[in-house]
């Protein structure tokens, strides 16, 4: 099955692989810039940095990749500084921005003057049709395999047929998606490309801590669980002893609170429990992971994965 060709706006990646953006500090700027280099759409994880840390991830990521390939940048809603980490990223020229866990018009008018395509990250054909209808060049499916934070309960392969045959614009499937059969799969479904996070997090260029890697490469089918985010929405990550004390309402609050969100429920801090994880501490940490983290057996360099996938696709 020959590979679809993915346009997002005026973008054309010469493979429709897009890395899904990892916050906090998750998919930085050695990863990013590999991916690109790759010919994928690579994507800083632009949540939980500052204004500073963002445009200093999107120059070396550029520098890295030798300004090759595409850069985006994913943005959640749910973060306070939401527009204005947009607009930082759209100051420094990147090229595409993601957004979720939530919806915002006013991305789509910055984004316009600027002609930089918004993709939205969307669980069901009635939000794909309000991205569509806001000016989206592309929305992504996730289903609840995805890792991190979820907007439903289904798979993907129930939703992905529905969203696609709502809106006219690509649709990037995401959500359990490890190597080319999983990708095949997908197109057959009606997916414009793919977007693929756990498997990337398992590769050399993520400068995630060892032990993270580890947890993840441990990892079993009934180790990853779903779990409350004080965000509001419910998060998929590995049951660890942190994630133990967040179902017996006893994890940790901020020592100091940054007031990283427009809402906190206040339970625990995320922030503080994501950055614990990426930097190996990992029992104190929150591990978010795709629900297809035991098929993945193995770190590699990102050129190897994408020979991998682009392998196994062109036999499935
Ligand atoms: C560690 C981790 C952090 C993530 N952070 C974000 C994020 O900040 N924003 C977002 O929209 N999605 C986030 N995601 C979701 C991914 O971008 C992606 O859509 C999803 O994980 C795809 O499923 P897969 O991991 O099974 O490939 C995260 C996923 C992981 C594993």
């Amino acid at each position: 099955m020959q590979l679809p060709e993915l346009k997002i706006g005026h973008l054309k990646p010469r493979f429709p692989i897009v890395q899904g953006g990892m916050s906090i500090k998750v998919s930085t700027a050695s990863l990013v810039a590999a991916v690109a280099r790759c010919g994928g759409i690579g994507v800083i994880g632009g949540t939980g940095i500052s204004l500073d840390e963002l445009r200093e991830e999107i120059r070396t990521a550029r520098r890295l990749s030798q300004n090759q390939g595409i850069i985006g940048v994913n943005i959640m809603y749910a973060a306070r500084e939401f527009m204005q980490l947009v607009k930082t990223a759209i100051s420094e020229r990147i090229d595409v921005i993601f957004t979720g866990a939530g919806f915002s018009r006013e991305v789509f008018n910055e984004c316009k003057q600027s002609q930089t395509p918004v993709v939205s990250i969307v669980s069901s054909s009635r939000a794909a049709v309000l991205a569509e209808k806001s000016g989206a060049a592309a929305v992504v499916a996730e289903g609840c395999e995805a890792g991190g934070h979820l907007g439903t309960d289904r798979s993907i392969k129930e939703i992905l047929p529905e969203i696609k045959s709502a809106v006219k614009i690509p649709v990037i499937a995401a959500g359990g998606i490890t190597d080319g059969y999983d990708m095949a799969e997908m197109i057959r479904l009606g997916a414009d490309g793919v977007q693929i996070a756990t498997r990337f997090l398992l590769s050399e260029e993520c400068d995630v801590a060892e032990e993270y890697k580890q947890v993840y490469l441990n990892a079993r089918p009934e180790d990853v669980i779903i779990v409350k985010s004080p965000v509001g929405l419910p998060g998929r990550a590995i049951r660890n002893a942190f994630t133990d004390l967040i179902a017996a309402g006893e994890a940790p609050l901020a020592e100091e609170c940054s007031a990283c969100l427009r809402h906190c429920s206040g339970d625990y801090c995320i922030k503080e429990a994501l950055l614990n994880a990426r930097d190996g501490k990992v029992n104190e940490g929150l591990i978010f992971s795709g629900a297809n983290v035991h098929k993945i057996k193995s770190i590699l360099p990102v050129a190897q994965i994408f020979q991998n996938i682009l392998l196994e696709y062109s036999l499935a």
